[in-house]
C-alpha cells in the first residue's frame, strides 16, 4: 500500500441550519421526480397508511421544539411538497414559538401554508402531544434529551417523522429508539433522521465508489468537527434551575449530550457509513481548557476518540470547541486501494495511489441536503410507499458518539457490548413543567460537576 495522502481543504463554513435554498417551484418538481426515482423502495404502504392526507389533500405536519432547526425543517417540508401545511407548533418556551411563528409567517404570509392558530401554538412538557395528534408527519426538533420521549409518540400514534440528530443522550434512550424504530417499521412509517451527509450528493457518489471497490478495502480514517463553539444563553433572573438548563441546554449533558455526539455525530455518522459497522470498543481523552465559567454548564470543549471496527479498523475522531485555533470539519479515509477526503461543502476528492483522481468533485450546484431530506420524505409519503427507515443508523450513530464520550469522561477503554451494558440513564422521566427537579444541581458557587478522567466511571 502506498502512503496514504492526506490533502488539507480549506475549513469548512457551516450551513446555518434555518439555512434553506432559494428554489423555484420548478426547481421542486424537477427534484421530486428524480427522487421518486432514486429512493430505495422498501414496500408499499398499506391502504390504511397510503391515505396519509387530510382534508382536500393536505399532508398536516406539526414542528416540536421550535427554534434554530424547527423552523428551518418546518420551511424546508413547506418546500418539498405544495400540499404541505403547518397546522401546529409545540414549545416549551412561548416566545421562542412566538419568534418561530413570526419567521414563518414572514415567509408564508398569504400562502396558505401556515394554518397554525393560536389554538394550536401548543406551549409546556406535554405539548408535543397535543401538536402530534393533529398531523400526519411530525418534525422533532427539540434538544436531543427529548427524542426518544417524542419519537416513541409519534410512532405510537402512526405518523410518519422527520427526526434531527443526535436521537438520544443516553443509553437508555438509544433502546428506546430503536425499540420504536421497529414498530414504525412494522407500520411502514417514513422515518428521516437528520444526519443530511446521506442526502447530499457527493457523499452519496463516494459511497458508490467504495461499494464498486474503487478505493479497496477501508482500513483507516480521521474524522473532524474542530470549530469555535456555538451560543450561550446566559441565566436571567427569576428562572429555576431546569428552565436555565433547557434554555443553555448545549452545555448540559443529559440534554444536549455534549458536543462530541450534537455535532461531530455527523462525522462519526459517516465513519460508520462507509466502513459499513459500528465500532467495536473506543479509548480517548478529553477535557475543557479553554471554555470554562458557569454558563458553560459541564460539557468539555475537546474529546479525541479511537474507534476500533470488527475488522481491526480504526477511525480517529476530533473535536473541538475552542477559539483561535485551526478548524476543520470533514473526513478522510485510507483504503487498500485509494484515498477519500469529503466535506459538507459538497466537496469529495478520492484518490488512486497511483496519483489518479478516481473522483474530484465540487459539486457548486448541489441541491441542500437540508432540502433534500424533506423532498425523498414527502416523496413516499406521497407516493404512499415506506421507503425511509434512518432509525436504526441514526440510533448507532448516536451510540458510537454515547461510546465516544463514555471513553472520554472515563479515561477507560470501552467496548459497545459493555456500553450498552449499562444502561445510562441521564434524562429523568418526571420532568413536567419548570419547578421539576433538574438532573444536575451547581454547587455553592454555581459550577457543575465535570468529569474527571481516571475518576469517573463511564456507567
Ligand atoms: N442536522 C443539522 O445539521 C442540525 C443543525 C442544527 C441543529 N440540529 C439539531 O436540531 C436540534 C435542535 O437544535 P436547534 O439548533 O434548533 O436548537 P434551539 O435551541 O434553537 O431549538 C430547540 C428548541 O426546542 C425547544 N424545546 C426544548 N425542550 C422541549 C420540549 N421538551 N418540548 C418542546 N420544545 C422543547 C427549546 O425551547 C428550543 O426552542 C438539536 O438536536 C440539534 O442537534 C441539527
Amino acid at each position: 500500500m502506498g502512503h496514504p495522502h492526506q490533502r488539507i481543504l480549506k475549513p469548512t463554513r457551516m450551513k446555518k441550519s434555518t439555512e434553506t435554498p432559494k428554489r423555484t417551484r420548478r426547481d421542486f418538481l424537477e427534484t421530486s421526480v428524480k427522487v421518486a426515482g432514486t429512493g430505495a423502495l422498501l414496500s408499499a404502504l398499506p391502504i390504511s397508511m397510503s391515505a396519509y392526507a387530510g382534508a382536500a389533500g393536505e399532508i398536516k405536519v406539526a414542528v416540536v421544539g421550535c427554534g434554530g432547526r424547527g423552523t428551518g425543517a418546518a420551511m424546508q417540508a413547506i418546500e418539498a411538497d405544495p400540499d404541505v401545511r403547518l397546522v401546529a407548533m409545540a414549545e416549551v418556551f412561548g416566545d421562542r414559538l412566538e419568534q418561530s411563528y413570526k419567521n414563518l409567517m414572514e415567509r408564508y404570509q398569504g400562502k396558505n401554508k401556515v394554518l397554525v392558530t393560536n389554538a394550536t401554538k401548543f406551549v409546556g412538557f406535554d405539548a408535543y402531544k397535543k401538536a402530534i395528534d393533529m398531523a400526519d408527519v411530525v418534525i422533532l426538533t427539540t434538544p436531543p434529551g427529548f427524542r426518544p420521549l417524542h419519537f416513541e409518540y409519534a410512532v405510537q400514534q402512526g405518523k410518519h417523522v422527520f427526526m434531527e440528530k443526535p436521537v438520544a443522550t443516553d443509553v437508555v434512550g438509544i433502546k428506546r429508539v430503536l425499540e420504536a424504530g421497529k414498530m414504525a417499521r412494522q407500520k411502514k412509517l417514513n422515518v428521516v433522521v437528520g444526519l443530511q451527509r446521506h442526502y447530499q450528493k457527493n457523499y452519496r457518489k463516494v459511497e458508490q465508489l467504495i461499494k464498486e471497490g474503487k478505493v479497496g478495502d477501508l482500513v483507516s480514517g480521521q474524522v473532524y468537527w474542530n470549530s469555535a463553539g456555538v451560543w450561550v444563553r446566559p441565566r436571567k433572573e427569576a428562572q429555576t434551575e431546569l428552565e436555565y438548563q433547557m434554555l443553555n441546554w448545549y452545555y448540559f449533558t443529559w440534554i444536549c449530550g455534549d458536543h462530541i455526539l450534537e455535532q461531530h455525530i455527523h462525522n462519526i455518522d459517516v465513519a460508520n457509513w462507509f466502513l459499513g459497522a459500528n465500532p467495536v470498543s473506543a479509548q480517548g481523552m478529553g477535557g475543557r481548557e479553554t471554555r470554562k465559567g458557569k454558563d458553560h454548564g459541564h460539557i468539555f470543549d475537546h474529546h479525541f476518540v479511537e474507534f476500533v471496527y470488527p475488522q481491526g479498523q480504526v477511525i480517529s475522531s476530533q473535536c473541538r470547541h475552542q477559539r483561535g485555533c485551526m478548524n476543520r470539519v470533514e473526513e478522510v479515509f485510507q483504503g487498500t486501494k485509494g484515498n477519500i477526503l469529503v466535506n459538507s461543502g459538497n466537496r469529495a476528492l478520492v484518490k488512486g495511489y497511483g496519483g489518479s483522481d478516481i473522483l474530484d468533485y465540487k459539486g457548486e450546484n448541489d441541491i441542500n441536503p437540508y432540502q433534500q431530506e424533506h423532498n425523498e420524505l414527502f416523496a413516499a409519503i406521497k407516493a404512499g410507499e415506506h421507503r425511509l427507515d434512518n432509525t436504526e443508523y441514526g440510533a448507532n450513530s448516536t451510540m458510537t458518539a454515547i461510546l465516544g464520550r463514555m471513553a472520554t469522561y472515563s479515561g477507560q477503554q470501552i467496548t459497545w457490548d459493555e456500553a450498552m451494558a449499562t444502561n445510562l440513564k441521564l434524562v429523568p422521566d418526571d420532568l413536567s413543567s419548570f419547578n421539576s427537579k433538574a438532573p444536575i444541581q451547581p454547587d455553592a458557587n454555581g459550577n457543575y460537576p465535570v468529569a474527571i478522567p481516571g475518576k469517573t466511571r463511564f456507567s
